[in-house]
Protein backbone atom coordinates (compact mmCIF):
# COMPACT_ATOMS: atom_id res chain seq x y z
CA UNK A 1 0.00 0.00 0.00
CA UNK A 2 1.83 3.30 -1.38
CA UNK A 3 -0.07 5.33 1.63
CA UNK A 4 1.77 6.30 4.65
CA UNK A 5 0.25 8.18 7.84
CA UNK A 6 2.06 11.89 7.72
CA UNK A 7 4.10 11.58 10.76
CA UNK A 8 7.96 12.33 11.38
CA UNK A 9 9.50 8.53 10.16
CA UNK A 10 7.37 8.58 7.16
CA UNK A 11 8.11 12.36 6.09
CA UNK A 12 11.86 11.76 6.70
CA UNK A 13 11.28 8.52 4.28
CA UNK A 14 9.46 11.06 2.02
CA UNK A 15 12.23 13.59 2.08
CA UNK A 16 14.86 10.60 1.03
CA UNK A 17 12.78 9.83 -2.03
CA UNK A 18 12.35 13.39 -2.73
CA UNK A 19 16.59 13.87 -2.66
CA UNK A 20 16.98 10.93 -4.09
CA UNK A 21 15.09 12.41 -7.55
CA UNK A 22 11.65 10.90 -6.63
CA UNK A 23 8.23 11.72 -6.52
CA UNK A 24 5.78 11.79 -3.42
CA UNK A 25 2.44 12.66 -2.64
CA UNK A 26 1.68 15.19 0.08
CA UNK A 27 -1.33 16.60 1.23
CA UNK A 28 -1.77 20.26 1.80
CA UNK A 29 -4.31 22.17 2.54
CA UNK A 30 -5.84 23.06 -1.17
CA UNK A 31 -5.16 19.24 -2.94
CA UNK A 32 -3.19 16.64 -2.84
CA UNK A 33 0.27 17.37 -4.80
CA UNK A 34 2.63 15.30 -6.96
CA UNK A 35 6.18 16.39 -5.62
CA UNK A 36 9.58 16.51 -6.41
CA UNK A 37 12.66 18.87 -6.06
CA UNK A 38 12.33 21.59 -8.29
CA UNK A 39 15.95 21.93 -9.42
CA UNK A 40 16.49 18.75 -10.82
CA UNK A 41 14.49 18.41 -13.90
CA UNK A 42 14.81 14.75 -14.58
CA UNK A 43 12.43 14.30 -11.31
CA UNK A 44 10.57 16.87 -13.14
CA UNK A 45 10.11 14.88 -15.90
CA UNK A 46 8.61 11.96 -13.58
CA UNK A 47 6.16 13.78 -12.54
CA UNK A 48 4.80 14.86 -15.98
CA UNK A 49 4.85 11.33 -17.20
CA UNK A 50 3.65 9.65 -14.27
CA UNK A 51 0.70 12.17 -14.88
CA UNK A 52 0.57 11.94 -18.43
CA UNK A 53 0.98 15.15 -18.52
CA UNK A 54 1.96 17.33 -21.14
CA UNK A 55 5.59 19.23 -20.84
CA UNK A 56 4.26 22.74 -21.36
CA UNK A 57 1.95 22.77 -19.08
CA UNK A 58 4.39 24.37 -16.28
CA UNK A 59 3.61 23.50 -12.70
CA UNK A 60 3.56 25.46 -9.37
CA UNK A 61 6.90 25.41 -7.24
CA UNK A 62 6.76 24.93 -3.26
CA UNK A 63 8.77 26.83 -0.85
CA UNK A 64 8.89 27.28 2.89
CA UNK A 65 8.57 30.97 2.82
CA UNK A 66 8.48 34.18 0.97
CA UNK A 67 12.43 34.77 1.68
CA UNK A 68 12.85 31.64 0.11
CA UNK A 69 10.86 32.21 -2.53
CA UNK A 70 12.70 35.50 -3.36
CA UNK A 71 16.02 33.50 -4.05
CA UNK A 72 13.69 31.79 -6.99
CA UNK A 73 11.58 35.03 -8.04
CA UNK A 74 11.59 38.71 -8.62
CA UNK A 75 9.00 39.85 -6.39
CA UNK A 76 7.56 43.75 -7.12
CA UNK A 77 5.58 45.49 -4.47
CA UNK A 78 2.35 43.98 -5.40
CA UNK A 79 3.67 40.42 -5.47
CA UNK A 80 4.91 41.37 -2.01
CA UNK A 81 2.15 42.62 -0.46
CA UNK A 82 0.61 39.06 -1.92
CA UNK A 83 2.64 37.19 -0.44
CA UNK A 84 2.93 38.90 2.77
CA UNK A 85 -0.93 38.79 2.85
CA UNK A 86 -1.51 35.46 2.01
CA UNK A 87 1.15 33.15 2.44
CA UNK A 88 1.38 30.72 3.91
CA UNK A 89 -1.98 29.82 2.11
CA UNK A 90 -3.86 28.87 -1.26
CA UNK A 91 -2.48 31.84 -3.05
CA UNK A 92 0.17 30.97 -6.16
CA UNK A 93 2.05 33.93 -7.41
CA UNK A 94 3.37 34.37 -11.24
CA UNK A 95 6.38 36.36 -10.95
CA UNK A 96 9.56 36.94 -13.26
CA UNK A 97 13.00 34.36 -12.65
CA UNK A 98 15.68 35.71 -11.40
CA UNK A 99 18.68 35.63 -13.22
CA UNK A 100 20.45 32.78 -11.93
CA UNK A 101 17.14 30.62 -10.76
CA UNK A 102 18.30 27.20 -9.67
CA UNK A 103 14.63 25.87 -10.22
CA UNK A 104 14.48 23.71 -13.17
CA UNK A 105 13.67 25.13 -16.76
CA UNK A 106 10.94 22.36 -17.59
CA UNK A 107 9.05 22.97 -13.70
CA UNK A 108 8.00 26.00 -15.65
CA UNK A 109 8.03 24.72 -19.02
CA UNK A 110 10.67 27.00 -20.47
CA UNK A 111 8.32 30.45 -19.22
CA UNK A 112 10.62 33.01 -18.11
CA UNK A 113 8.31 32.89 -14.96
CA UNK A 114 7.75 31.19 -11.82
CA UNK A 115 4.94 29.25 -10.19
CA UNK A 116 5.21 30.21 -6.48
CA UNK A 117 3.09 29.25 -3.49
CA UNK A 118 3.87 28.62 0.19
CA UNK A 119 1.70 25.98 1.49
CA UNK A 120 0.06 26.09 4.81
CA UNK A 121 -0.27 22.44 5.77
CA UNK A 122 2.09 21.20 8.49
CA UNK A 123 3.04 18.24 6.55
CA UNK A 124 3.89 20.07 3.29
CA UNK A 125 6.16 22.26 5.29
CA UNK A 126 7.68 19.25 6.93
CA UNK A 127 8.39 18.01 4.22
CA UNK A 128 9.66 21.17 2.69
CA UNK A 129 12.05 21.61 5.88
CA UNK A 130 13.21 17.96 5.74
CA UNK A 131 13.78 17.68 1.98
CA UNK A 132 15.78 21.23 2.02
CA UNK A 133 14.59 21.88 -1.31
CA UNK A 134 11.93 23.58 -3.49
CA UNK A 135 9.26 20.97 -4.47
CA UNK A 136 7.27 21.53 -7.71
CA UNK A 137 3.70 19.86 -7.24
CA UNK A 138 0.59 19.98 -9.34
CA UNK A 139 -1.73 18.19 -8.11
CA UNK A 140 -1.49 14.64 -7.51
CA UNK A 141 -4.08 13.18 -10.12
CA UNK A 142 -3.13 11.64 -13.70
CA UNK A 143 -4.21 14.86 -16.37
CA UNK A 144 -7.58 15.56 -16.90
CA UNK A 145 -8.89 13.98 -14.21
CA UNK A 146 -10.60 15.11 -10.57
CA UNK A 147 -8.23 16.74 -7.97
CA UNK A 148 -7.50 14.37 -5.07
CA UNK A 149 -8.62 16.01 -1.66
CA UNK A 150 -7.66 12.44 0.10
CA UNK A 151 -4.88 9.85 0.20
CA UNK A 152 -6.76 7.65 -1.73
CA UNK A 153 -7.68 9.71 -4.51
CA UNK A 154 -4.29 9.76 -5.14
CA UNK A 155 -3.88 6.44 -5.29
CA UNK A 156 -6.61 5.63 -7.31
CA UNK A 157 -4.88 7.01 -10.12
CA UNK A 158 -1.73 7.22 -8.89
CA UNK A 159 -0.95 3.51 -7.54
CA UNK A 160 2.96 3.45 -7.47
CA UNK A 161 3.47 6.61 -5.97
CA UNK A 162 4.36 7.18 -2.09
CA UNK A 163 1.66 9.01 -0.30
CA UNK A 164 2.04 10.32 2.84
CA UNK A 165 -1.24 10.87 4.31
CA UNK A 166 -2.57 14.10 6.32
CA UNK A 167 -6.47 13.46 6.07
CA UNK A 168 -8.70 15.23 3.71
CA UNK A 169 -7.94 18.54 2.31
CA UNK A 170 -9.54 21.83 4.51
CA UNK A 171 -9.72 24.08 1.82
CA UNK A 172 -10.87 20.57 -1.67
CA UNK A 173 -9.79 23.61 -4.26
CA UNK A 174 -6.57 24.60 -5.43
CA UNK A 175 -5.10 27.66 -4.68
CA UNK A 176 -5.87 30.93 -6.65
CA UNK A 177 -3.39 31.87 -9.28
CA UNK A 178 -2.48 35.69 -9.99
CA UNK A 179 0.05 36.89 -12.60
CA UNK A 180 2.13 39.36 -11.10
CA UNK A 181 4.82 40.12 -14.26
CA UNK A 182 4.17 44.05 -14.13
CA UNK A 183 1.90 46.79 -11.85
CA UNK A 184 -1.29 45.00 -12.69
CA UNK A 185 -2.07 42.06 -10.71
CA UNK A 186 -4.05 39.37 -12.94
CA UNK A 187 -6.50 36.52 -12.12
CA UNK A 188 -5.29 33.39 -14.11
CA UNK A 189 -6.94 31.15 -12.10
CA UNK A 190 -10.03 31.13 -9.88
CA UNK A 191 -9.20 29.53 -6.30
CA UNK A 192 -9.57 28.59 -2.85
CA UNK A 193 -9.39 32.30 -1.86
CA UNK A 194 -12.07 34.50 -3.30
CA UNK A 195 -11.67 36.95 -5.69
CA UNK A 196 -13.09 39.39 -2.99
CA UNK A 197 -10.94 38.85 -0.17
CA UNK A 198 -8.04 39.13 -2.52
CA UNK A 199 -9.75 42.54 -3.85
CA UNK A 200 -10.04 43.97 -0.70
CA UNK A 201 -6.69 43.17 0.63
CA UNK A 202 -5.15 44.56 -2.32
CA UNK A 203 -7.55 47.59 -2.73
CA UNK A 204 -8.18 47.23 -6.56
CA UNK A 205 -10.16 44.69 -8.51
CA UNK A 206 -8.55 42.49 -10.01
CA UNK A 207 -8.11 41.75 -13.92
CA UNK A 208 -9.97 38.76 -15.34
CA UNK A 209 -9.44 37.04 -18.91
CA UNK A 210 -13.12 36.15 -19.55
CA UNK A 211 -13.60 33.04 -20.76
CA UNK A 212 -15.10 34.38 -23.86
CA UNK A 213 -11.97 36.04 -24.97
CA UNK A 214 -10.06 33.24 -23.74
CA UNK A 215 -12.35 31.07 -26.59
CA UNK A 216 -11.80 33.64 -29.38
CA UNK A 217 -7.53 33.66 -27.85
CA UNK A 218 -7.58 29.91 -28.41
CA UNK A 219 -9.83 29.64 -31.90
CA UNK A 220 -7.73 32.30 -33.67
CA UNK A 221 -4.48 30.66 -32.82
CA UNK A 222 -5.85 27.59 -33.84
CA UNK A 223 -4.51 26.87 -37.25
CA UNK A 224 -1.89 29.14 -36.80
CA UNK A 225 0.67 27.32 -35.51
CA UNK A 226 4.37 27.23 -35.78
CA UNK A 227 3.83 28.16 -39.45
CA UNK A 228 3.34 31.49 -39.56
CA UNK A 229 5.21 31.64 -35.83
CA UNK A 230 2.65 33.52 -34.57
CA UNK A 231 1.72 31.04 -31.71
CA UNK A 232 2.07 27.84 -30.47
CA UNK A 233 -1.09 26.04 -28.85
CA UNK A 234 -0.62 23.72 -26.64
CA UNK A 235 -4.33 22.34 -25.99
CA UNK A 236 -4.05 19.59 -23.64
CA UNK A 237 -6.10 18.12 -20.44
CA UNK A 238 -4.77 19.86 -17.97
CA UNK A 239 -4.73 23.70 -19.18
CA UNK A 240 -3.73 26.05 -21.75
CA UNK A 241 -1.10 27.22 -22.61
CA UNK A 242 -1.02 29.97 -25.48
CA UNK A 243 2.76 30.53 -26.19
CA UNK A 244 3.52 33.12 -28.28
CA UNK A 245 6.40 34.31 -30.42
CA UNK A 246 9.86 35.14 -29.15
CA UNK A 247 8.68 38.83 -30.01
CA UNK A 248 6.56 38.75 -26.84
CA UNK A 249 2.98 37.66 -26.34
CA UNK A 250 0.25 40.04 -26.47
CA UNK A 251 -2.55 37.89 -24.37
CA UNK A 252 -5.93 38.58 -24.94
CA UNK A 253 -6.85 41.92 -23.13
CA UNK A 254 -10.56 42.29 -21.35
CA UNK A 255 -13.13 44.63 -22.00
CA UNK A 256 -11.99 47.09 -18.88
CA UNK A 257 -8.03 46.59 -21.09
CA UNK A 258 -6.22 44.26 -18.37
CA UNK A 259 -2.99 44.65 -19.56
CA UNK A 260 -1.52 40.59 -19.48
CA UNK A 261 1.51 39.31 -19.60
CA UNK A 262 3.37 41.69 -22.21
CA UNK A 263 7.15 41.32 -23.08
CA UNK A 264 7.85 37.34 -22.36
CA UNK A 265 9.34 35.33 -24.08
CA UNK A 266 6.66 33.15 -24.17
CA UNK A 267 3.47 34.12 -22.43
CA UNK A 268 1.06 31.81 -20.60
CA UNK A 269 -2.74 32.49 -21.10
CA UNK A 270 -5.17 31.47 -19.06
CA UNK A 271 -3.32 28.40 -16.73
CA UNK A 272 -5.29 25.37 -15.68
CA UNK A 273 -8.34 27.51 -17.64
CA UNK A 274 -8.89 25.13 -20.59
CA UNK A 275 -11.99 23.19 -20.55
CA UNK A 276 -10.63 19.67 -20.26
CA UNK A 277 -10.20 20.14 -16.69
CA UNK A 278 -11.14 18.59 -13.44
CA UNK A 279 -13.25 16.41 -15.35
CA UNK A 280 -15.01 13.37 -13.51
CA UNK A 281 -15.84 10.56 -15.72
CA UNK A 282 -19.52 10.69 -15.45
CA UNK A 283 -21.65 12.93 -17.30
CA UNK A 284 -22.51 16.44 -15.71
CA UNK A 285 -25.91 18.82 -16.09
CA UNK A 286 -25.28 21.82 -15.07
CA UNK A 287 -28.55 24.15 -12.96
CA UNK A 288 -30.32 21.60 -12.54
CA UNK A 289 -33.40 21.47 -10.65
CA UNK A 290 -34.91 18.25 -10.39
CA UNK A 291 -33.57 14.38 -10.86
CA UNK A 292 -33.65 12.54 -14.07
CA UNK A 293 -33.96 8.43 -14.49
CA UNK A 294 -30.08 7.48 -13.60
CA UNK A 295 -28.81 10.69 -12.20
CA UNK A 296 -26.74 11.17 -8.96
CA UNK A 297 -27.10 14.96 -7.94
CA UNK A 298 -24.39 17.09 -6.60
CA UNK A 299 -26.98 19.08 -4.45
CA UNK A 300 -26.14 22.75 -2.56
CA UNK A 301 -28.74 24.35 0.36
CA UNK A 302 -31.83 23.36 2.01
CA UNK A 303 -33.80 22.82 -0.87
CA UNK A 304 -33.02 19.65 -2.54
CA UNK A 305 -35.49 18.45 -5.21
CA UNK A 306 -36.78 14.80 -4.44
CA UNK A 307 -35.15 11.78 -5.98
CA UNK A 308 -36.67 10.55 -9.01
CA UNK A 309 -36.03 6.66 -7.57
CA UNK A 310 -34.68 5.29 -4.57
CA UNK A 311 -31.28 4.63 -6.34
CA UNK A 312 -30.55 8.28 -6.88
CA UNK A 313 -27.33 8.87 -5.16
CA UNK A 314 -27.46 12.73 -3.63
CA UNK A 315 -24.61 14.42 -1.73
CA UNK A 316 -25.00 17.60 -0.55
CA UNK A 317 -22.28 20.24 -0.82
CA UNK A 318 -23.45 22.33 2.11
CA UNK A 319 -27.13 21.73 3.34
CA UNK A 320 -26.99 25.51 4.91
CA UNK A 321 -25.57 26.67 1.57
CA UNK A 322 -22.20 28.11 3.23
CA UNK A 323 -19.79 28.48 -0.08
CA UNK A 324 -16.55 27.36 1.99
CA UNK A 325 -17.92 24.35 2.95
CA UNK A 326 -19.30 23.18 -0.29
CA UNK A 327 -15.72 24.07 -1.63
CA UNK A 328 -14.45 22.09 1.14
CA UNK A 329 -16.51 19.39 0.11
CA UNK A 330 -16.30 19.87 -3.45
CA UNK A 331 -13.69 17.43 -4.97
CA UNK A 332 -14.49 14.57 -1.94
CA UNK A 333 -18.04 14.52 -3.03
CA UNK A 334 -17.47 14.19 -7.33
CA UNK A 335 -15.07 11.65 -6.81
CA UNK A 336 -18.13 10.10 -4.73
CA UNK A 337 -20.59 10.71 -6.81
CA UNK A 338 -18.15 9.76 -10.21
CA UNK A 339 -17.88 6.40 -8.81
CA UNK A 340 -21.38 5.52 -8.36
CA UNK A 341 -23.21 7.24 -11.39
CA UNK A 342 -22.87 7.66 -15.17
CA UNK A 343 -24.79 10.97 -15.14
CA UNK A 344 -24.56 13.78 -12.44
CA UNK A 345 -26.81 16.66 -11.84
CA UNK A 346 -25.56 19.35 -10.51
CA UNK A 347 -27.81 22.08 -8.53
CA UNK A 348 -27.58 26.03 -9.25
CA UNK A 349 -24.14 27.26 -6.73
CA UNK A 350 -24.58 30.84 -6.01
CA UNK A 351 -21.62 32.40 -8.20
CA UNK A 352 -19.96 34.96 -5.71
CA UNK A 353 -17.69 34.36 -3.30
CA UNK A 354 -16.05 30.95 -3.60
CA UNK A 355 -18.87 29.73 -5.85
CA UNK A 356 -16.89 31.28 -8.37
CA UNK A 357 -14.49 28.99 -8.22
CA UNK A 358 -16.19 26.04 -7.35
CA UNK A 359 -18.67 27.30 -11.19
CA UNK A 360 -15.34 27.85 -13.31
CA UNK A 361 -14.67 23.88 -12.50
CA UNK A 362 -17.94 22.45 -12.83
CA UNK A 363 -18.57 24.88 -16.37
CA UNK A 364 -14.47 23.83 -17.32
CA UNK A 365 -15.98 19.84 -16.76
CA UNK A 366 -19.16 20.24 -18.58
CA UNK A 367 -17.62 21.77 -21.49
CA UNK A 368 -15.07 19.12 -21.55
CA UNK A 369 -17.76 16.53 -22.52
CA UNK A 370 -19.13 18.33 -25.20
CA UNK A 371 -16.13 19.02 -26.97
CA UNK A 372 -14.39 15.90 -26.51
O1 LIG B 1 -3.56 24.26 -5.00
C1 LIG B 1 -2.76 24.10 -5.90
O2 LIG B 1 -2.38 25.03 -6.63
C2 LIG B 1 -2.21 22.67 -6.12
C3 LIG B 1 -1.39 22.30 -4.90
C4 LIG B 1 -0.72 20.96 -5.04
O3 LIG B 1 -0.47 23.31 -4.59
N1 LIG B 1 -1.42 22.59 -7.31
C5 LIG B 1 -1.96 22.69 -8.56
O4 LIG B 1 -1.05 22.54 -9.54
O5 LIG B 1 -3.12 22.90 -8.77
P1 LIG B 1 -1.42 22.28 -11.06
O6 LIG B 1 -0.11 21.91 -11.72
O7 LIG B 1 -2.48 21.29 -11.19
O8 LIG B 1 -1.82 23.66 -11.59
C6 LIG B 1 -0.82 24.64 -11.78
C7 LIG B 1 -1.32 25.73 -12.68
C8 LIG B 1 -1.43 25.24 -14.09
O9 LIG B 1 -2.69 25.59 -14.59
C9 LIG B 1 -0.31 25.98 -14.81
O10 LIG B 1 -0.64 26.25 -16.12
C10 LIG B 1 -0.14 27.23 -13.95
O11 LIG B 1 -0.37 26.80 -12.65
N2 LIG B 1 1.23 27.77 -14.03
C11 LIG B 1 2.36 27.22 -13.56
N3 LIG B 1 3.43 27.98 -13.86
C12 LIG B 1 2.97 29.04 -14.53
C13 LIG B 1 3.61 30.18 -15.13
N4 LIG B 1 4.91 30.37 -15.09
N5 LIG B 1 2.80 31.08 -15.73
C14 LIG B 1 1.46 30.90 -15.76
N6 LIG B 1 0.83 29.84 -15.24
C15 LIG B 1 1.56 28.92 -14.64
MG1 LIG C 1 -4.32 20.06 -11.54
Amino acid sequence: MPIHTANADNIKQAAKQIKKGGLVAFPTETVYGLGADARNDKAITAIYQAKARPRFNPLITHIGDLAQAQQYGLFNDMAQHLAQQFWPGALTLIVPRQADCAIGALASAGLPSLALRVPNHPTAQALLAEAGCPLAAPSANVSGRLSPVTAEHVAATLPDIMILDGGQCALGLESTIIGCLDDRPILLRKGAIARQTIELAIGLPLAYLPDTEEAKATQNNKGAHDKEGAARLAHNMEGAQLARDNEGAQLARDNEGAQLAHNMKGAQLAPGRLAQHYAPQAVLRLNATHILAGEALLAFGESVPPPHDPNNKIINLSKTGDLAEAAANFFAALHALDKQADKIAVMPIPNHGLGEAINDRLTRAANAQKVD
